[in-house]
């Protein structure tokens, strides 16, 4: 079945992230209604910034708890530690986890230092985790230029689950903006696969500028096929686009 990724249009990134970021907390506060807490797929880069900020004001200024909630990044580069500057690890903590109440038991990343020969039972373990939490209620995503949706890189299967990836020189190079020089961007990532976010119950995908919007356009536009993994969505019964002007250029 094909449905069509419902898309959003907004005047700019600030503006998208703000109806995000509130349709998420009412998902929080429905669900802890009723005892339940929420399973929330996260994303890196620079796409995210501007909402995990919408997600700081709302708890530090109205009072939403991320006591109820249970999170699963999408992906963190092998090789660098914890506290590397660039690793996902890291950039969660300083963008969102520091400064609200999530209990940290609840926050899961995969990790990029486990000894090689243990990555594949670690990433096993991910998806285990991930199943025995009930599921993802909500996966955020951005998108590469290439089409990746996590590290998911062009050629991805359907259905790959949470495993060790190679990243596309695209990738690095696009990637390397956030490092000193582009050999110290790794070559591998752990990601969950193109199955694991899938399963998620609800999608949210974001992009933002014009050097978005071809790629914005063969995700909800092009065929569907493992060329642009971000095409993948057009399956999912519950996907949005959150989009500024400027990614939604390019669409019909
Ligand atoms: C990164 C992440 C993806 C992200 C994408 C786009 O490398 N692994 O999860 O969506 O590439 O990044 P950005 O938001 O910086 O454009």
């Amino acid at each position: 079945m094909t449905s069509i990724p419902g898309t959003q249009v907004h005047p700019d990134p600030a503006a998208a992230a703000h109806v995000l970021a509130t349709e998420l907390a009412d998902l929080i506060m429905l669900r802890e209604a009723k005892s339940l807490p929420t399973v929330l797929g996260l994303a890196t880069g620079g796409t995210p910034i501007p909402f995990y900020q919408e997600l700081r004001r709302l708890h530090s200024e109205h009072g939403l708890s991320f006591k109820g909630v249970i999170s699963f990044n999408l992906d963190e580069y092998i090789g660098l530690d914890r506290q590397h500057p660039q690793s996902y690890w890291r950039f969660m903590h300083e963008q969102l986890f520091d400064h609200i109440d999530i209990i940290p038991e609840n926050i899961h990343i995969p990790d990029g230092t486990v000894d090689e020969l243990v990555l594949r039972s670690h990433c096993a373990a991910y998806e285990r985790t991930i199943k025995n939490a009930g599921g993802i209620d909500l996966q955020i995503l951005g998108i590469g230029t290439t089409g990746h949706i996590g590290f998911n890189e062009p050629g991805t299967t359907r259905d790959s689950r949470t495993d060790i990836v190679d990243l596309t020189e695209e990738t690095r190079m696009s990637n390397s903006r956030f490092f000193d020089s582009i050999d110290e961007v790794p070559t591998k990532a752990i990601s969950m696969g193109c199955g694991t976010i899938l399963d998620a119950k609800q999608i949210a995908l974001m992009a933002w500028g014009e050097q978005k919007a071809p790629v914005v356009r063969r995700a909800l536009q092009g065929p569907v096929t493992s060329d642009c993994p971000a095409s993948f969505l057009q399956d999912h019964p519950n996907a949005t686009f959150y989009l500024d002007e400027a990614a939604a250029s390019q669409l019909d």
